[in-house]
């Protein structure tokens, strides 16, 4: 079965991208290869496609939707972090456009069975790469208190970090939490009633993203991707990312700003003597929020924003 998705901004993905035939893409983030397909026909005839997805469910489907452009479209089961040596690998010097889309996709979040949400009871393992080594549950179960209390800090913003931290290795001793209806449960019960039916979200919501992001070492294969950028560019070539959280954000957002500015040189220095040049620009200034109309239609698409750059 090939499964569809609503793809967030399609309409602005294409603008932004504004790729052209005879292009070469990169989608590095298939999931169920809407804005991938987009981008496909946009450089036909003679461009190519390559997708990369870390989920085999993702990949699988992207066989089947490319199946009639086989020969246009390469497709890879593999994190983003490894595209450059993937372009390396197929002799590809720069590519036209890039795009991220990140975070989960639908498909993941209501048919994964890999407890990404709280809803449900499904096994705590919020792998999107099932050859990963470390799920969820081996997360909860076997860090200590203080860790816990970091990864729910430093990655959900969790203000309530310690007290859940708490309540977690309490449950825990009395027998291991595999289930995120447990792990959800046992988050609720930690807050106090007050703040819960204060919050407009989920009370786990914090805490099922932060484990989310070290599960799937989130942060950092985005920070050493968006490293790379520059060279995968073809002068005047596009990255379009499209983040869902503050912590991916700010770092699209930081690296965008440190290629265009280029030089490091401290501020008081009376020239640069370190000759690094300006290699990226943005395309807006501010990040590109989804429409209303958008957001009316599909809630998915509420935190959404998209930063765009251009090789210079
Ligand atoms: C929001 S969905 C993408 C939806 C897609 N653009 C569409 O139009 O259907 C995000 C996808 O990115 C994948 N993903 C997230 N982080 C990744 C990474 N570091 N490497 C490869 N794939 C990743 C997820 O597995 C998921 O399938």
């Amino acid at each position: 079965m090939i499964f569809t998705h609503t793809s967030v901004m399609p309409q602005e993905i294409r603008e932004y991208l504004d790729l052209k035939p005879g292009n070469t893409c990169v989608d590095c983030t298939l999931g169920g290869s809407g804005h991938a397909l987009t981008s496909l026909k946009a450089v036909l005839p003679g461009g190519r496609l390559i997708g990369t997805d870390q989920d085999r469910d993702a990949v699988e489907n992207a066989h089947k939707v490319f199946e009639p452009y086989a020969s246009n479209v390469h497709i890879f089961h593999d994190n983003f972090s490894k595209v450059p040596r993937i372009l390396d690998s197929m002799g590809i010097e720069g590519v036209d456009g890039i795009l991220l889309d990140l975070g989960l996709s639908l498909h993941q979040l209501r048919q994964g069975k890999r407890g990404f949400s709280f809803k449900g009871d499904e096994p705590l393992d919020m792998r999107m790469d099932l050859r990963a080594d470390r799920t969820a549950a081996d997360i909860v179960n076997q860090s200590d208190e203080k860790s816990l209390v970091d990864i729910f800090f430093k990655y959900g913003e969790e203000r309530m970090s310690r007290k859940i931290a708490r309540a977690i290795v309490k449950a825990r001793a009395a027998s291991p939490i595999t289930r995120n209806r447990e792990l959800s449960e046992i988050v609720r019960a930690a807050m106090p009633a007050k703040l819960v039916h204060q919050q407009k979200i989920h009370p786990a919501t914090r805490v099922f993203q932060a484990l989310r992001i070290v599960v799937n070492k989130e942060l950092e294969r985005l920070e050493r991707f968006m490293e790379a950028v520059p060279d995968m560019l073809n002068p005047g070539g596009r990255i379009c990312v499209i983040s869902f959280h503050s912590l991916e954000d700010r770092i699209v957002k930081q690296q965008i700003r440190a290629f265009e500015k280029g030089c490091t040189c401290p501020r008081d220095f009376p020239k640069c003597v370190c000759g690094f040049t300006p290699r990226l620009k943005s395309v807006s200034r501010k990040a590109i929020l989804p429409t209303q109309e958008e957001t009316e239609a599909n809630p998915m698409a509420r935190s959404a924003r998209l930063r765009v750059a251009e090789k210079v």
